[in-house]
């Protein structure tokens, strides 16, 4: 049942505080270590990795490229991110020195699938990040590490996506604390971070009433672009998709560099677009990007961290405020009003939100 939400997707947005503190559950100790029961891995097997590799579809893709960013980070190895239908036909470089990260809500998308065969048949050991348990992809999958999302029944995923983000996070952690680059303390102070997040969810998810109101204006633009750089340009294409697939309107993500090599032409007004400006090393390029679109007359809306200052609120329309954490762990802050503001732009449309035309939750043909 709906549990009193219109929709499921809204229902579902609004237990990601539980479905976060679910998938957190279990796998950090009393003194914020970061524990795998359920991984094989030795510490020898995930030293002798050079390369990860992360493939998955949609919004399980999104995930994966916050995940590369993220493990590059923090593991200094090359981390790709493919989409499993290019992976799975590209002949990928792939080896026994190779971690296959294979990340599916369903376990059962048919490229996805495929994509995790072909890396064990070239020799990768494969980890499956995924949210149906007992699924094709669970079983097929050398490790698996289960997403507690619950049931997720809206074809628009969110409450997946956000702890899909979790599981990648923790693996990441418990990966570099098993190769000794992170010390206890350091490992403890980020796992603090992860646990504070279901309630800095739960205040992003109070400026609902905000956000639909905005909807209803940002209901009528022709279009909308969503920039972002770094972990955030990862966020803006997860919340283009969101957008396109519930509101049919035309959304597209941007790293937010690359507007003035085209994009920019297509900015006048009716066209909204919704910068992304949560990471600080890149907070003035984002400034900047938002000055070139006020510049063409299109409409600005920020997300930006709460008591930043640097924004000047008349140079754009609205301005959205999040609560704040490590900027490698903004994502799962940013996409919560980028849901909600994809949902009441839906619903401000009257579409149809839980079962978009067109598209079914689980894709199991090629
Ligand atoms: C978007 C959406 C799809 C799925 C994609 C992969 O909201 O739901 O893009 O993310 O079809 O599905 P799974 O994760 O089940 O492999």
């Amino acid at each position: 049942s709906k549990g009193g939400y219109d929709h499921f997707m809204l229902k579902e947005i609004h237990e990601q505080p539980q479905t976060i503190r679910d998938t957190l559950r279990g796998r950090v100790s009393d003194t914020n270590q970061v524990m795998f029961p359920e991984l094989k891995l030795s510490r020898e097997q995930l030293l002798n990795f050079n390369r990860i590799v992360i493939v998955a579809c949609g919004t399980a893709y999104h995930a994966g490229m916050v995940a590369k960013h993220f493990y590059e980070a923090l593991l200094r190895r090359p981390v790709e991110v493919s989409v499993a239908s290019e992976f799975r036909y590209s002949d990928p470089i792939v080896d026994q020195h190779t971690l296959a990260i294979i990340i599916s809500q369903s376990g059962e998308t048919a490229d996805t699938l495929a994509a995790l065969r072909e890396a064990k048949v070239k020799g990768a050991t494969t980890l499956a990040v995924v949210n149906v348990v007992g699924s094709s992809i669970a079983r097929e999958s050398d490790e698996v590490i289960y997403t507690y999302a619950g049931p997720e029944i809206s074809v628009a995923s969110t409450k997946a996506y956000t702890t899909q983000l979790i599981a990648l996070y923790l693996v990441g952690l418990y990966i570099a604390e098993q190769e000794n680059r992170l010390g206890p303390t350091v490992v403890a102070g980020y796992v603090e971070l992860l646990k504070a997040l279901p309630a800095q969810v739960a205040q992003v998810l109070k400026l609902g009433p905000e956000i639909k109101e905005l909807a209803q204006g940002l209901s009528k633009s022709s279009s909308f672009f969503f920039l972002g750089r770094g972990f955030d340009y990862a966020v803006a294409m997860e919340a283009a998709l969101k957008l396109k697939e519930v509101s049919y309107i035309h959304a597209e993500a941007y790293a937010a560099g690359e507007m003035k090599h085209g994009p920019l032409a297509l900015v006048e007004p009716g066209v909204t677009v919704v910068c992304f400006a949560t990471q600080s090393a890149l907070y003035d390029k984002m400034l900047s990007n938002v000055k070139e679109i006020t510049a063409r007359d299109g409409g600005a809306v920020a997300l930006v961290k709460d008591g930043d200052e640097g924004l000047d609120t008349r140079s754009v329309d609205s301005v959205l405020r999040i609560p704040s954490t490590h900027d490698w762990f903004m994502p799962i802050l940013a996409i919560v009003p980028m849901q909600m503001l994809a949902y009441y732009i839906a619903a401000a449309l009257g579409r149809e939100i839980d079962q978009p035309r067109n598209l079914a939750k689980s894709v199991t043909v090629e």
